[in-house]
This record gives structure tokens, sequence and C-alpha cells, in this order.
């Protein structure tokens, strides 16, 4: 593919210079096409545009949901990062996920995406790791989340088991 030169470099808590609202980046790209230079961006700035979310969830063919739901769900969310690709003054949602949590112990993962054009390239990897180390920060030491069974081997890779000791996740749907 050969689109992004350089990838994944550690988590930086550089600050975004100028204008940008990031706080962090932690990969920096060249399109090799034109030489632009493109940044990724992680915040966990939860001022999201609903309708880019959306559109980003679109593009990995979610189904979609009421708006006013989802902004609820972010608003009520413990964590929420988000990764932006950032060329000049142009910003774009590439990547997104949050948490829920009782703020003491427990922390739940949802609504991880990364946009078909960025996949594959560490860029998911990096977005959770982003978002484990903002809820350690937190001190919550137990992580859980529920894995699409084609995504079971991208969560097993960041340290995620399937049923420790046993244990199994357990759903109650209405009728
Ligand atoms: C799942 C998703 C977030 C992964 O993001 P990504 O940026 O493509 O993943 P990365 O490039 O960071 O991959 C990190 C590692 O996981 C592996 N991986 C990624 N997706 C995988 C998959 N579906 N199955 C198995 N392994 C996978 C990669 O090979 C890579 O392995 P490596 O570290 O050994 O090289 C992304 O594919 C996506 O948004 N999918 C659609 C939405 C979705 O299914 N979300 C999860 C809902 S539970």
């Amino acid at each position: 593919m050969g689109f992004w030169k350089s990838i994944f470099s550690t988590p930086s808590t550089t600050s975004a210079s100028g204008t940008l609202p990031f706080e962090e980046y932690a990969v920096i790209g060249v399109d090799t096409r034109t030489g632009t230079e493109a940044k990724i961006y992680f915040s966990t700035d939860r001022n999201i545009d609903l309708y880019e979310l959306e559109e980003l969830c679109d593009a990995v063919g979610w189904s979609r949901r009421p708006l006013r739901k989802v902004k609820k769900a972010i608003e009520h969310s413990f964590i929420v990062a988000s990764m932006w690709e950032v060329r000049g003054a142009r910003r774009r949602l590439v990547g997104f996920s949050r948490a829920t949590s009782d703020h003491a112990f427990n922390a739940t993962v949802w609504d991880v995406v990364v946009h078909p054009e960025f996949q594959g390239k560490g860029l998911g990897k990096g977005l959770m790791k982003y978002l484990i180390d903002k809820l350690r920060r937190q001190d919550i030491s137990n992580i859980t989340l529920f894995a699409d069974p084609q995504v079971v081997e991208f969560y097993q890779g960041l340290g995620f088991m399937s049923d420790p000791e046993g244990i199994k996740g357990m759903f109650w749907y209405p009728n």
C-alpha cells in the first residue's frame, strides 16, 4: 500500500501546536503520492460532530442509530477516544472508541471503529492503547469489551482474553 511512510512511534504527550484542538499524537505519516505530511492525532475531546461519526460508522457498514441516543451515549461515557487525520488546517475523524465505567474498578469498551482507508496500519491498535492508557491513568483495573467474532484476534493482540477462568459474558434482551 505504501500510503503511510512511517508508522507508529510510541504515543507521545506532545501538545498539538497552533489552533489544533488535539492533545496528543502518536503517528506521523507522509502521503508518498503528494509528499504532504499527514498526522494522526488522538483526542479525548467528546465534542464530536455526530454526522461525521455517523459517516465513519457507515463506512464500516454498521447499522445507523438515532443520533440523539448516540449523543447521550457519548455524553455519559467515561472516556471518549477519537482519532483524527490532520493535513494543514483540515481534519477528518478516522477512528473512534469509548468506554463506560463505574469510575472506580471497571470499564467497558464500546464502538471501536477505524475508517477502512486507515485500517491495517496499526492505528486501531494505537487507538485502543490510547484508550487503555487513559483508563489506567484513572486507576481502572478491569477493562472488558464485547468482540464481534471476526475481531477477537485483534483484541487478543492487545491482551484481552476470552472467558478468563471460565467466566462467561451473559446478555439479556427484551422479547
Ligand atoms: C477492528 C478494527 C478496529 C481494527 O483496526 P485496524 O486499524 O485495522 O487494526 P490494526 O491495523 O491496528 O491491527 C492491529 C493488529 O490486529 C490485527 N487485526 C486487525 N484486525 C483484525 C481482525 N479483524 N482479525 C484478526 N486480526 C486483526 C492486525 O493484523 C494487527 O496485528 P499485528 O499487531 O500482529 O500486526 C477495524 O478493522 C475496524 O474498524 N473494523 C470495523 C469495525 C469493527 O468491527 N469494530 C470492532 C467491533 S467489536
